[in-house]
């Protein structure tokens, strides 16, 4: 089967596709013929070192972690698949060496979720990471109706789906993009937008009661400003700080600081499902690539000036 590989992390030169056997699913495992990918930043900073000290299992890799297909075999004790079944997810990109930019791949079953009938393959594998992001951002910033919520970032993969599930709770949202993007964002339910680039951080409204920055570059003293007295702070990136230091600040009071770690959640990805059931949300695909010219998609990505997501066609 053809994969997209790399043999060494630090840059991309040696990334190119590569005739390798098919996977053999190990216990708990699905075997997936993958159908679409998407794009996450993650799986080019885990090939180019970003993450060295969080990433497992050394080289050769396989890229990518988005994924939607169809179940082809199943390893021992799995039972809630069988062969045949249509599902979607995301991988671990740190510690799955076998990622998902590739014909078949083996993903753990608690990974995957089953595929709506009228949900096709591109479409889920835009939403998996990136729409169980958004509802994590949420549940974190406890987004409900009636909150003041500022997504920072919101024209990008993630934040253009956090102002959608925001809005779906009945939060108000301010929306921060360039200015050619706030009619999209705004088409997605932002009710007002910044323009990050003329409006300087300091200018920007305050009193919000969650800052979900999905960029992520407000710096503390700016995230203290911004909320309300105990709002809420969420950022995609978590550092060292957001471990070791936030929940011990967390407990005096004060701004209230988290970080997404996606871990593999039923109830995130039925919410997620309920709001595409109901017409509430999409994602915006900005160009599919087929899987040979990943490379283009890569760069495209590594610009961070992507408008919703990129899909791979496998
Ligand atoms: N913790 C997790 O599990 C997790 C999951 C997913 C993503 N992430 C991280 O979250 C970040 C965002 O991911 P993504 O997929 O949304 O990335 P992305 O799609 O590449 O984001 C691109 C968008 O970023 C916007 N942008 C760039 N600089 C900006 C700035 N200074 N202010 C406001 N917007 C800016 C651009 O908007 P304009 O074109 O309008 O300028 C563009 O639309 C990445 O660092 C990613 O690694 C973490």
């Amino acid at each position: 089967m053809l994969a997209l590989r790399y043999h060494s992390i630090g840059d991309l030169a040696g990334l190119g596709l590569e005739d390798i056997p098919v996977p053999v699913p190990a216990a708990g495992e699905l075997l997936v013929r993958i159908r679409a990918a998407s794009l996450n930043p993650v799986d080019w900073k885990v090939a180019t070192g970003s993450f060295r000290l969080l990433v497992r299992g050394g080289v050769p890799r396989t890229m990518g972690s988005d994924f939607a297909g169809e179940v082809t075999a199943i390893g021992s004790g799995v039972t809630t698949f069988a062969p045949g079944d249509r599902v979607f997810g995301f991988i671990d990109p740190f510690r799955r060496t076998a990622g998902t930019f590739a014909e078949f791949a083996a993903v753990p079953a608690e990974y995957a979720h089953r595929l709506p009938d009228d949900l096709g393959y591109r479409d889920a594998a835009a939403l998996a990471c990136v729409g169980a992001t958004a509802v994590t951002l949420c549940n974190l910033g406890q987004v409900g109706r009636g909150s003041q919520v500022l997504v920072n970032g919101a024209s990008g993969g993630v934040g253009h789906v956090t102002v959608q599930v925001a809005h779906a709770r009945g939060a108000r949202v301010t929306a921060t993009a360039s200015a050619a993007r706030h009619e999209f964002v705004r088409s997605l339910g932002a009710h007002s937008c910044i323009d990050y680039r003329t409006e300087p951080m300091d200018r920007w409204p305050d009193e919000f009661d969650a800052v979900l920055d999905c960029v992520p570059n407000i710096p503390r003293a700016v995230q203290r400003r911004l909320l309300r007295r105990r709002g809420h702070y969420v950022t995609t990136v978590p550092s060292a700080a957001t471990f070791m230091l936030d929940p011990l600040a967390n407990r005096c009071g004060g701004v209230q600081r988290h970080g997404v770690l996606l871990k593999p959640d039923t109830r995130v990805m039925n919410e997620l499902l309920g709001y595409v059931a109901q017409g509430r949300l999409r994602c915006a695909i900005e160009r599919e690539f087929p899987l040979q010219l990943a490379r283009d998609a890569i760069e495209r990505s590594r610009s961070r000036r992507v408008q919703g997501k990129i899909v791979l066609v496998i």
